[in-house]
């Protein structure tokens, strides 16, 4: 879509600088991308119960608490995945402009998609890949889509009947098919450390 000229947007009364001064943090948007039951959800709670703790702003934006509320008007076309994340790129530029930490839990399974988000949000992006191995999903399976695709109930499912392409450029990769989720927590944090993100302890 072209930028519009018709309209302008307001201008804030507290700048980002002046809230990034207030959290003592930056704001930034985390894409976390992998498969289905790779440990996105799971992950992207226990960041934000971890920043919550600290003192620190966070927002979690879920592929699925998206789909039932803001993006509930959409299905799973080609079209539709591009403005599912299409909103959530406009979302998360809201809040990281308002100096959150905005960590998203989305599956975001092509190279396009996760574009989506890099040209939006230029340098307040960063991807990280939850690399669990298929097998070990489909293994999980917490909500028997797998079984269901699989079975050829669930058209264009991500990992059976749909791609995942793998980030090639990911600024951080975890293993959430081996390491617990405290091991990956431990290395999202000194990973937002070293991005200086967050304050280094
Ligand atoms: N690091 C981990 N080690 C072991 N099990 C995990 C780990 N992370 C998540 N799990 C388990 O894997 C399952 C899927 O996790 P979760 O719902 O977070 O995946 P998801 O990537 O958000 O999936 P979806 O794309 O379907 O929303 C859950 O049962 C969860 O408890
Ligand atoms: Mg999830």
């Amino acid at each position: 879509m072209p930028p519009r000229s018709d309209v302008l947007a307001p201008a804030a009364s507290i700048s980002r600088a002046q809230r990034e001064a207030r959290n003592g943090h930056r704001g930034t948007a985390v894409l976390l991308t992998g498969l289905p039951a790779a440990g996105k959800s799971t992950l992207a709670q226990a960041l934000h119960a971890e920043l919550f703790s600290r003192g620190q702003q966070s927002v979690v934006l879920d592929g699925d608490g998206l789909r039932v509320g803001l993006n509930r008007d959409l299905g799973f076309t080609d079209a539709d995945r591009l403005e599912n994340i299409r909103r959530a790129s406009e979302l998360a530029a809201l809040l990281v402009e308002n100096g959150q930490i905005v960590i998203l839990a989305m599956i975001a399974p092509l190279v396009e998609l996760r574009e989506v988000f890099a040209q939006r949000l230029g340098d307040d992006y960063r991807e990280v890949w939850c690399s669990a191995a298929l097998a070990v999903c489909e293994q999980r399976d917490p909500k028997g889509h797998y079984a269901r695709a699989r079975r050829g109930e669930l058209a264009g499912f991500t990992g059976v009947s749909a791609p995942y392409e793998p980030p090639a450029q990911a600024s951080l990769v975890l293993d959430t098919g081996t390491l617990t989720v405290e091991a990956c927590l431990d290395r999202l944090l000194t990973w937002l450390g070293e991005s200086a993100v967050l304050p280094r302890t």
